[in-house]
């Protein structure tokens, strides 16, 4: 940490707080001590200028477009890792050798059941129930079933048994209710398939039709929940982060996590590119429409996939998807006019000043559904997808604040600016 300091002058009142430097030079001013020796807080909506922790798990920068987890590129990951070797990283640190790995996936393996009781659930939500309802329901319910995460004598290998147990069952969860939704029997987790595998195994085997697992749908698969796995302190993690901070079980906290990412400017993005793409489509290809209502300022009408928080260039992840897109359509020789589509919206945002002057990239989500509906993932279960790939991430935030002595339960202050105080008046005397 670096010994510089800002220096604050309110009034006739002068402060010095720390300056903190991260491992990747990024900076902040520590104003911990701001509101004891000034009386003032910070304010900043959104918190799009205020850092909530140290952390040692994601690295962003959004000018260069990079994203390194646990300082490996998301590149290299994408391309030479699997997914369960990468949700390794994530939650012990550092890339498992052989036999960390087989470990890993062991326990993955041995979890993948549900206990048979929770099947019965899915018999009472309604047909058209959200699956990430069902998802964040489902999650959390499981810490009934599987309560030992405060049994277990070592809490860091209870934790990753407990990690590893709902990774495993997220994926049959997911898969269960989909198969629930089409009125189809349910298809068991099987010992010889891969993580991926299984999932889509579980999702389109039938009784009648037996599902074949493609190598390049699997890679694919791999790839997209790598890309999804973690992105720092966006409002899922934020949200699990804060879940947690209360000293809340992980499931919770967890399904806390799905129920922020449900959201169309969030986790929800890649379904509602699908539908923003589509009516597109219906209202024969008028870019020029569309184009022109998510730039107007009277329009709630937004681009679904484009803009980011941080990102102020192309989305690193996006920039793969993309290629993977072309790929995965030609291996599956699917030919979809939505992608024709989305290719030429991003042709006409990128040279349109009004998404140039805002820095307005397509993101994570603007190309991801495209693959998801050539695999034969129906639409409302794409953000479920995203879940599954940011399950580790969630996890290894959740674990790196409860062992971080800094952590207080999460409470940010306001300023009110509501009625002054004012004498009660009774009933009878209100007109
Ligand atoms: C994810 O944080 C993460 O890391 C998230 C994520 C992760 O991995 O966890 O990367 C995953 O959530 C990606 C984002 C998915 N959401 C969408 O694609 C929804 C569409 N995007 C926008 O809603 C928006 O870009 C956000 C929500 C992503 C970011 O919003 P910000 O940072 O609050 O920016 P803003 O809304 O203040 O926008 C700044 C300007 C505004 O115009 P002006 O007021 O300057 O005139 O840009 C405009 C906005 O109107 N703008 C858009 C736009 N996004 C921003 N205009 C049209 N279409 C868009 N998509």
């Amino acid at each position: 940490m670096s010994e510089r300091n800002a220096t604050l002058i309110v009034e006739d009142a002068t402060y010095t707080l720390p300056i903190i430097e991260g491992s990747e030079k990024e900076k902040a001013i520590d104003v911990r001590s701001l509101l004891k020796d000034s009386g003032h807080i910070t304010l900043d909506s959104g918190f799009m200028n205020t850092g909530a922790c140290q952390s040692n798990i994601t690295f962003l920068d959004g000018k260069k477009g990079i994203l390194n987890y646990r300082g490996y590129p998301i590149e290299e990951l994408a391309e030479r890792c699997s997914f369960v070797e990468v949700a390794y990283l994530l939650l012990h640190g550092e890339l498992p050798n052989r036999q960390e790995l087989n470990e890993f996936r062991a326990l993955l393996a041995r979890y993948a059941l549900l206990h048979e009781d929770m099947i019965h659930f899915f018999d009472h939500f309604p047909p058209n129930a959200s699956p990430m309802s069902i998802l964040s329901t489902m999650i959390n319910v499981l810490c009934n079933y599987y309560p030992e995460m405060t049994a277990q004598p070592d809490p860091y290998e209870a934790f990753i048994a407990t990690a590893a147990r709902l990774m495993s069952k997220i994926r049959t969860i997911a898969a269960f209710s989909y198969k629930k939704s089409i009125g189809h029997p349910l298809v068991y987790p099987r010992a010889d398939l891969s993580y991926c595998g299984n999932f889509l195994n579980m999702m389109f085997d039938r009784p009648v039709i037996p599902y074949v697992v493609q190598p390049e749908v699997v890679a694919t698969l791999n790839k997209l929940l790598i890309l999804h796995a973690d992105h720092e302190q966006n409002c899922s993690t934020s949200t699990v982060r804060m879940v947690g901070s209360a000293g809340v079980n992980l499931y919770a906290s967890i399904s806390a996590g799905i129920s922020a990412l449900w959201g169309p400017l969030h986790g929800g993005a890649n379904q509602a590119v699908i539908e923003m793409l589509e009516a597109i489509h219906r209202d024969n290809n008028d870019f020029g429409k569309y184009i022109a209502k998510a730039k107007d300022r009277n329009d709630p009408f937004r681009l679904s996939g484009f803009g980011h928080r941080v990102y102020k260039t192309f989305d690193p992840r996006a920039a793969i998807i993309k290629k993977a897109c072309h790929q995965t359509l030609a291996a599956l020789n699917v030919d979809d006019p939505l992608l024709d589509i989305a290719l030429k919206l991003e042709e006409i945002a990128r040279n349109d000043d009004y998404f140039i002057s805002r820095n307005l990239y397509p993101n994570v989500d603007f190309y991801s559904g495209i693959i998801y509906r050539a695999m034969r993932i129906p639409t409302n279960m794409f953000p479920v997808m995203f879940a599954l790939g940011r399950l580790p991430g969630w996890m290894s935030h959740w674990h790196e604040m409860m062992q971080d002595p800094d952590t207080k339960i999460g409470r940010p202050r306001q300023i009110y600016t509501g009625p002054a105080q004012r004498p009660f008046v009774p009933l009878h005397e209100r007109e």
